[in-house]
């Protein structure tokens, strides 16, 4: 039995701010369902955000001190059982039971311990595994540790390491003052963290595992170059051998029209025009005027200007002038974003629905209802939502960037057959842009290319199969 360790800082449905809960919450299980012979374990931080029904599915195991620095901090370990995975929990309410996961002033401290409660939990409970699988800056440290603390450990020796870049903009940068007060780390570790200046963790992790991936092969591409490694093109570059690119899926019994309890009407491949109950049960909800035969747009991201929202402030007004189409924005983030949504949708009541806000079922209601999905990110490490919009037969209108270009080819007609699965653009333009809504809507106002294009893409295969079998394959060349 092959043994798989995954640490990182949040996991659907436990607690989870974005992506990366999503592929921790099912990536795990993925793998275990495509190979009986491999047992994937993650652990996770016990926030207090984790919910009562969760609480009491789980058992205690103990408890250890873990020493950081000068501290000495407790921490218990709980696991439950969850779709074959198992899921053990640390608890610590000084640093995790806060109101955010993230976001606060001692993260560094947090996630440190964090990592250091995990490497100490793999003796206590006595999984060892063959590969410890790292994701993102928050889980970084548990690989240095691994190597500057514990290698001399029988168990430890042999274990192998993947470090996961979901997004490369996050890197954990800190002062070079708190390597020894707050890291743990000794001036003899400085190299493998020192970088530009700082303490950088992603850089530290990239140098010590023996695999570095992130979630799609185009992005493992694009952040060997400056314009998108956010600084670390050296690093990358110098560790490229290790380097690959897998794309993400997505969970399929959860993004599911056909078996959704929460939308007005399941629908599938089969039978598109049931969407259309899904379309008016939204116009109802949100108040624009109830009707199939017009397109809703929709954008449903966090509103941060790399998702490209410059692009669509820049066209989207006259877009809604010139155009028979409603649109709906769900999100929250930057308040120039914000207030541009909330007064667009002030100048056109009738067309525009500014939600600032995220809600998750209120998000596959949209989902469910949109007919043509705007995602035209300047990068996109991976992107879940257009694969989510594609699922629920909304028509996606995306950037060739990272795991959008992956996941959306263009739409075209050859011998009398349609190819692709949605609009794409690669000029970071809002002109560009426009143009491309602008075939979207055309075709969607074209009903027999419509219904074909939507029959595609709904059934295009982005479910996790084909890419836990290759992680699988990594772990194996390991
Ligand atoms: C991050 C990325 C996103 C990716 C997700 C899961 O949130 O920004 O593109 O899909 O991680 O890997």
């Amino acid at each position: 039995m092959k043994k798989i360790l995954f640490i990182g800082a949040e996991a659907m449905p436990f607690a989870a701010t974005g992506g990366l809960g999503d592929v921790m919450g099912s990536l795990p299980a993925a793998i275990s369902a495509a190979d009986g012979d491999v047992d994937v374990r993650v652990v996770l931080p016990l926030y207090g955000a984790v919910s009562e029904k969760w609480r009491s599915q789980m058992t205690f195991l103990g408890h250890f001190d873990v020493m950081l620095a000068w501290r000495r901090q407790y921490c218990g370990i709980y696991s439950l059982v969850k779709d074959n995975v198992t899921y053990y929990f640390l608890d610590n309410e000084f640093y995790f039971k806060r109101d955010t996961l993230y976001g606060c002033f001692d993260d560094g401290e947090r996630f440190a311990f964090f990592c250091k409660a995990a490497i100490e939990m793999i003796g206590f409970v006595g999984y060892y595994p063959d590969v410890l699988h790292a994701h993102d800056w928050q889980a970084a440290l548990s690989l240095i540790y691994l190597d500057t603390k514990y290698r001399h450990i029988s168990g430890y020796e042999n274990i192998k390491t993947v470090f996961t870049i979901h997004n490369i903009e996050y890197q954990g940068k800190y002062d070079l003052g708190i390597l020894r007060e707050v890291f743990d780390l000794s001036d003899w570790d400085t190299h493998i963290v020192e970088y530009d200046g700082c303490i950088n963790l992603m850089k530290g992790a990239i140098v010590c595992a023996n695999k570095v991936s992130t979630v799609s092969p185009r992005y493992a591409e694009e952040i060997k170059s400056a314009e998108y490694a956010h600084g670390l093109e050296k690093v990358l570059e110098e560790n490229s051998c290790k380097l690959c690119g897998i794309l993400n899926g997505i969970d399929y019994n959860f993004y599911d029209p056909e078996t959704n309890g929460g939308i007005a009407k399941n629908f599938s491949a089969t039978s598109i025009y049931d969407k259309y109950e899904n379309k008016i049960a939204l116009q109802r909800e949100v108040g624009l005027p109830e009707n199939k035969n017009i397109p809703i747009i929709s954008v449903i991201s966090r509103l941060a200007s790399h998702k490209g929202l410059d692009l669509i402030t820049e066209m989207v007004y006259n877009l809604m002038y010139e155009r028979d189409a409603q649109l709906v924005i769900l999100g929250k983030g930057e308040a120039v974003y914000e207030s541009f949504f909330t007064d667009l949708e002030r100048a056109f009541p009738e067309k525009v629905k500014a939600l600032m806000t995220y809600d998750r079922d209120l998000a596959n209601r949209i989902y469910a209802a949109t007919d043509i999905f705007l995602m035209p990110s300047k990068s996109e490490p991976c992107g879940l939502s257009q694969m989510i919009a594609s699922r629920y037969g909304a028509i996606p209108v995306t950037r060739e960037t990272g795991g959008l270009y992956d996941s959306i080819k263009s739409y075209y007609e050859a011998d009398g057959q349609i190819h692709g699965n949605g609009f794409t653009f690669f000029d970071y333009s809002s002109a560009v842009l426009r143009r491309r809504t602008d075939d979207a809507i055309d075709l969607w106002y074209d009903e027999g290319k419509r219904m074909a294009l939507i029959g595609k893409i709904m059934t295009t295969d982005f479910s996790w199969k084909a890419s836990a079998i290759r992680y699988i394959e990594m772990y194996s060349s390991l």
